[in-house]
Order: C-alpha cells, then structure tokens, then sequence
C-alpha cells in the first residue's frame, strides 16, 4: 500500500526546494529593478507573481505527456513546477530584464522561447525562459530549474483574459471565436509598438 504520510512529507520537502528556487531569483528581480529605478525614469518591473505547480497540476501533466506519475518523474520531466510570472510596463523593458539576470554568474539558462518576437499562433506573446538556479541546503546544493514568463502589461492582459475564457469552454472554441482573440492579440501588439514609440520619443526629449 501506498504509504501516504511518506509521500506527503516527500513532496513537502522537494516543494520547499522549488520555494527555495524561486526565492533566489525573485530576489534577483527585486536588487536589479531596485538599481534600475534608482538609475531610470522608470521601474522594470510593473508586477511580479510567483507560484510552486499545485500538485493536481503536476499529476495532471505528468499524464498528459505520458510521464511516470511520481515525484521523481517530475522533478526530471518537468521544468515549470517552479513559476514566477514578470510584468513590465514597455517591450524593450523584457529583453532588458532578461538580458541583466541572464548574465549572472550562477544562473544558467535552459531554454528560451521568444513569443514576443514569434507570437503562438493563436496570437499569445511572453518571453519564456528557464533557467537554473543554485538553493544551498544544510546538506547539499540543489540546482533547481525554474520557468520564468516576461511580458508587457498589455500582453498579460490578453494571456490572462484568453486563459480565463478558454479554461472556462474547454478546447472547443469556434474558429471565429479564435480569430476574434487573435485580432485582441494583435491590438495589444499594436499599442504595445506604440507606448514603445512614445517612451523612445519622451526619452530623446529628456
Ligand atoms: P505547457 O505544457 O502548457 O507547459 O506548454 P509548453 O511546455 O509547450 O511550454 P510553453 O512555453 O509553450 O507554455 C508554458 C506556459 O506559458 C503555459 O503553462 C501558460 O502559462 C503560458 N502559455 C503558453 N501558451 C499560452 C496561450 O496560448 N495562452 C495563455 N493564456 N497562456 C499560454
Ligand atoms: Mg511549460
């Protein structure tokens, strides 16, 4: 039989690691947008949240990719069970935050994939990345990876809003429906290119 407390007190241990991660790089976030206002006319960051995969999530993952369901498949199979989301007010704000934590010393990048640039093709936007962290323990280092997902406010807007109706009708969305969110997308992109434009102007004025 499944001995449940084990297991409970397994995950708490590997959960208190991912907090462990994320910790590490909030804190990361929180000293260089610190220095950044102090240098700038502006904060990098507008908003920043930070979550460790519920475990109905993980387990739900694990068997959507065909993974073993354990806690020992998930920490091989899975990247994004810790998850901090960064929103900044401009475009340029997202390379540039990602570009000052990338070139950290014990930060070691894993993957990137720059929907900002390539957008998803239902119209989605976000710089994902992930990255490895270093959490010292009593005992031991664990490098502990971590998902990171930078976006404007306009693009956190769509993302949150395309989730929330999407998760509300399950996959079956009419195309129509599909197109009209693309177009919201495309709107936000277009806003977002303009703030851009007046924040550049604003700034040669200065
Ligand atoms: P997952 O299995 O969902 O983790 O996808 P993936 O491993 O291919 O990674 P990807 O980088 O594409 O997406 C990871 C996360 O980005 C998701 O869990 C969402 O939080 C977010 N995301 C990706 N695509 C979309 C999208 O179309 N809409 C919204 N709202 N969020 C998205
Ligand atoms: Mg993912």
């Amino acid at each position: 039989m499944l001995d449940l407390s084990k297991t409970i007190d397994e995950f708490l241990e590997v959960e208190q690691i991912y907090r462990g991660g994320i910790k590490e790089i909030v804190t990361k976030l929180e000293i260089l947008n610190e220095q950044y206002e102090v240098l700038n006319d502006h904060s990098l960051i507008h908003s920043l949240e930070s979550r460790v995969k519920a475990p109905e999530s993980i387990i739900e993952k694990l068997g959507r990719y065909g993974f073993d369901i354990s806690l020992e498949s998930a920490r091989k199979n899975l990247t994004d069970i810790a998850g901090i989301r960064v929103v900044t007010c401009f475009i340029s704000d997202i390379y540039d935050l990602a570009e000052l934590l990338l070139k950290q010393d014990d930060i070691t990048l894993i993957t990137k994939k720059d929907y900002v640039k390539e957008p998803k093709e239902n119209g989605y936007r976000s710089l994902h990345l992930i990255v490895s962290v270093p959490v010292f323990l009593a005992d031991r280092t664990e490098h502990v990876p971590v998902e990171i997902q930078i976006r404007t406010i306009s693009m956190d807007f769509w993302g949150s809003l395309e989730h929330l109706l999407r998760y509300k009708k399950g996959k079956d969305i009419p195309a129509k429906i599909n197109f009209e969110l693309k177009h919201c997308a495309e709107i936000g992109d277009a806003l977002d290119k303009r703030m851009q434009r007046i924040y550049e102007e604003l700034d040669k004025i200065k």
